[in-house]
């Protein structure tokens, strides 16, 4: 049985990768605040505090040491007018989307290694072109884009893969949460489909790395 470490399984994109591999029989490692909803191990993480990961990364090494993937999930989002960049917002926003990511990864490197594991990180588009009032938001993801290109040359001649997923607008409450309003999500993609092609791209053969996506709406 494969076993996958999912940061931000209790909702949106996470919540639905995790049902589709446990579908395909894999046991799922959630990390979220907030317990998923679904039957699946569960390490409660504020990715926020360094603690909490550390805590996290314990626990993985002491339970779950063996794993295949560590997926990168988790991240939250912020609009804000450039005259009005609140330091706090962008400062937990960088903890969730960047320095989690690398802490998690740097903890669990060698037992990445000895697995063979593949990581994933999700990324957006927004971290390749430029949104207005979406300064933190995207620049974190560039940020999570060199972080991808980063562990690719560090783990060159293994077989870990690392992923750099990077979808477009697609249907959760991640704009709502952060904002407070509830947008018109009708033309947005569904994470279903999303979660779908992420599974496919996991469970492609290891000679294959798909090492960079973008999936645009239409
Ligand atoms: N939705 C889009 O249009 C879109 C487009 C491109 C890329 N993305 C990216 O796709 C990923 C998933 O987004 P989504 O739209 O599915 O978001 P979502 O529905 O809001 O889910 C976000 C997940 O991140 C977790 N999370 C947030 N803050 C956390 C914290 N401090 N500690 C631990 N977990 C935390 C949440 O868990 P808890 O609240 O339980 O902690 C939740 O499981 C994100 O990286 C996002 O940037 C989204």
């Amino acid at each position: 049985m494969k076993t996958a470490i999912i940061t931000g399984a209790s909702d949106g994109l996470g919540l639905k990768i995790s049902e589709k591999l446990l579908k395909n029989g894999w046991k799922i490692i959630g990390l979220s605040r907030n317990k998923p909803n679904i039957d699946i191990e569960y390490i409660k993480t504020d990715l926020s505090k360094e603690s909490d990961i550390n805590n996290a990364i314990n626990e993985i090494k002491r339970r779950y040491p063996i794993f295949h993937s560590l997926i990168n999930c988790a991240g939250v989002m912020s609009v804000q007018k450039m005259k009005n960049l609140d330091y706090s917002e962008i400062n937990n926003l960088f903890k969730i989307n960047v320095l989690a990511p690398i802490k998690l990864i740097s903890g669990l490197i060698e037992n990445i290694k000895t697995n063979e594991a593949d990581i994933v990180n999700v990324g957006s588009t927004v971290g390749f072109k430029a949104y207005e009032d979406q300064c933190a938001y995207g620049s974190s993801k560039w940020a999570l884009r060199g972080v991808t290109e980063n562990l690719q040359l560090e783990l060159k001649g293994t077989k870990c893969r690392v992923i750099g997923f990077n979808p477009g607008g697609f249907k959760s409450k991640i704009f709502e949460k952060a904002t407070g309003i509830k947008p018109n999500l009708d033309a947005f993609m569904e994470p279903e489909h999303l979660a779908d092609l992420l599974v496919y791209i996991l469970e492609m053969p290891k000679t294959l790395e798909v090492s960079q996506i973008i999936i645009n709406r239409k």
